[in-house]
Order: structure tokens, then sequence, then C-alpha cells
């Protein structure tokens, strides 16, 4: 159990909130057996995907995983099953893993399977979904490209900052197979971003093109935020999490800063009830909130506690921006008080610029939601350590 836990951020809170979130989750049991809830509800419900082709077809899996370690109820691993299936066969599916967001679906999926329970067939499907993930990386610029394919010339060395989400899988894919290979490729991705996805003042570009014949470095774009030159809010909390996972598993520091330079910048960025506007260009007005990246940040800030040294001084500010953010999060964006909605976090954004998923529940929110109260209950989870 983490022992830097303040006063409200009891364990009877997690675990208070903890069960709402169960009941949600097994609402959506009652619904998705081989099908997956869409990346974002609409109106009151998740559309129902029938085929696992996003990126976000694993947060459920993901969801029902928390839910079998926190109660070791075996009904959750029923419903694992038709959705471990759907993995299996995903990873042989030519055009449904030309992505890098590979390491958000094999990390909650195939990854629990394999840690938790020493399931073979999951662990050939992870280490599979490893190797597509390190054939999309260009050497001479060392970054991992995200989108479509390598030969695209809009996407060819574009690396984007929500990729160092993805890097667990590799640094896992290491430490399983004992091929240094996969690890050097996330490390040297991670090192790419800290220096050009981070701008001087620690905020960050969504995405940042690469010249992947000379390595050289050309220009950063965003995709899902305001501006080129703004911050999109969800990136900086990819930012924050990602880092610390990177520190996690290289043990090299200049991620532990790069992690902390990035959440300064994000909490310095807040508006009142501490929980971001979209992109964090905005600090107050009627723009729509983003509460899956405040949900992420938490995740990050509960990794980051783990690793600061107890005589930083900036534990006691991440301690306190941590019950800000998740007791205003339980408080007034829940959908407690709303049994009719199917999701957990309100108020969450996909992407403004696409005009999708505005003023929703994001399957991820709810997900990393549910990651941090687990968290404070029990400590950090494997999936992606
Ligand atoms: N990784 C995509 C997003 O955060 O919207």
């Amino acid at each position: 159990m983490m022992n830097q836990r303040s006063d409200v951020l009891t364990p009877a809170f997690a675990l208070e909130q903890l069960d709402f979130c169960k009941t949600k989750v097994d609402q959506l049991r009652s619904r998705f057996h081989d099908t997956f809830p869409g990346a974002n509800t609409e109106g009151l419900r998740y559309p129902e995907e029938t085929e696992n082709f996003e990126w976000t077809t694993s947060f459920y899996s993901g969801m029902l995983w928390l839910l079998w370690e926190h109660t070791k109820d075996d009904a959750y691993l029923q419903s694992l099953k038709p959705q471990l299936e759907s993995f299996y066969e995903r990873v042989e599916k030519p055009g449904y893993i030309d992505t890098h967001d590979l390491g958000f679906l094999y990390s909650l999926s195939c990854g629990p399977a394999m840690h938790l329970l020493g399931d073979e067939r999951a662990k050939a499907a992870f280490i599979k979904a490893a190797d597509y993930l390190k054939a999309r990386y260009f050497p001479e610029a060392g970054v991992i490209q995200a989108w479509g394919d390598l030969t695209d010339p809009e996407n060819r060395g574009r690396m984007i900052i929500d990729c160092l989400l993805n890097l667990p899988l590799l640094y896992q894919a290491s430490r399983v197979t004992g091929d240094p290979s996969y690890k050097e490729i996330a490390y040297r991705h991670a090192c790419q971003a800290r220096k050009y996805i981070i701008r001087p003042d620690h905020s960050t570009y969504h995405t940042y093109y690469m010249d992947v014949e000379t390595g050289e470095p050309r220009f950063g774009r965003t995709a899902q935020g305001y501006s080129d030159t703004s911050c999109w809010a969800r990136g900086q909390s990819w930012g924050v999490y990602g880092f610390a996972l990177s520190y996690a598993h290289t043990g090299d520091k200049s991620f532990l800063k790069a992690a902390c330079d990035v959440l300064d910048y994000f909490l310095e960025h807040l508006p009142e009830d501490h929980i971001c506007y979209w992109d964090l260009y905005f600090t107050e007005g009627d723009q729509p909130r983003d509460s899956s990246a405040a949900a992420v940040v938490c995740c990050g800030i509960l990794e980051l506690l783990r690793h600061l040294p107890l005589t930083d001084p900036k534990r006691e500010v991440y301690q306190k921006a941590l019950v800000d953010m998740m007791s205003s999060l339980a408080q007034n964006y829940t959908t407690q008080d709303n049994p009719e909605q199917e999701g957990i976090l309100r108020h969450g954004v996909y992407s403004i610029p696409h005009n999708r998923g505005i003023d929703e529940c994001m399957i991820w929110g709810d997900y990393y939601y549910m990651e941090a109260l687990y968290c404070l209950l029990y400590g950090p989870c494997c999936y992606w350590l």
C-alpha cells in the first residue's frame, strides 16, 4: 500500500470510488462480450465496436484486469476470455497492427495475462506485438513512427508524445525474452522525445518530425491541440506518466527530471478546480475540460512519488496536486449522480480539431481513473512496469 498518501486519499475513499467504478464496468460487461466499447461515449452510452481495430480497445480489458486483481472474482477472467481471443487474432492480422499503439493495446490485454497468470499464449502475442512495434523504428532518427505506413510522406519519421506509453511493451519484452534490442529502441526513442518534443519552457509538442535519412530534427506540429505552438493537455499528461515510466525501466535520471518538468508546466496551467482544459493554452473560460488527461497525470504523479527522494521538496507539491485532482475528479467529474450514464469520468475530450468526443466520457479516462484508485489502494500495478 502506498505510504505517501495524504489523509484525503484514504483507503476508504479509494475503495468507495473503486466500488462505484465496478458497478459501471459491470454494466458494460452486460453489453460487451467479444465486442468493445468505443473510444468515447455518445450521449450517455459507449457505442459498440465489433472490430478490434482502434487504439482504444484494450482499455476495457485493462479495467477488467484491475477488477479481477481487486476482487479476485473469476467472473472477470471469464469476461476477459473473448477479449483476449480477439487480441490473439489481431496481432496476426495485417492492417490491424500498423500503429505504434500496440503498446496501449497489448500492455493492457495480453500483458497482464502473462504477468499475472503466466499464460504462454498471451506471452507469444505480447512478444509479437513488440516485434511489430520494433519494426516501426528508424535507426538514423532514433524514433518509432507513430501513425500509418512507414513510407507515407505525411507520417514518415513523425513521433508523437503519446508513444511514451507504448514503450513499456518494449522494456518488458526485453525483460521476458532476454533480448536487449527492444529496450535499446525504447530508450533511444525516449531520449529523442525528451530532446525534441519538450520545448525549453517544458510545454510539449504533440508530434515531431525527424528526418529519417539524416537523423536531423525537423519541426513540431500539433494534431489534437489548439495550435502548433500551444500545449495539448493530454499530450502533456502522456509526457508526465510516460517519462516517469521510462525512468522506472532505465534508471536514467534525465527522464525523472523530464517527467517533473512536464508535470510542473501542467500544474502551472490548471484552472481553479484543478482539472485541465483540453489545451493548456486555456486557463479560464468555458472551453471544454479534459478529465482524462487529469486521470493520466494522477497515475504519473503516483509513479513519480515512488521515485523522488523523500527529501525532495517537490514531493509535497505533487502530493497536494494529486489530492486536489483526485478529489475534484471524484466530486465533480464522475457519473455518480447519473446511473444512466455508462462511463465513469465525464467531461473528457477526444479531439476538438476533429470534432470528436467533446464533453463525453473517454474509455481511457475511465481506465486511468481506476488505475489511480487501484494504485492508491495496492501500490503500482504491473501492467506498465
Ligand atoms: N493517443 C491518442 C489520444 O490520446 O487521443
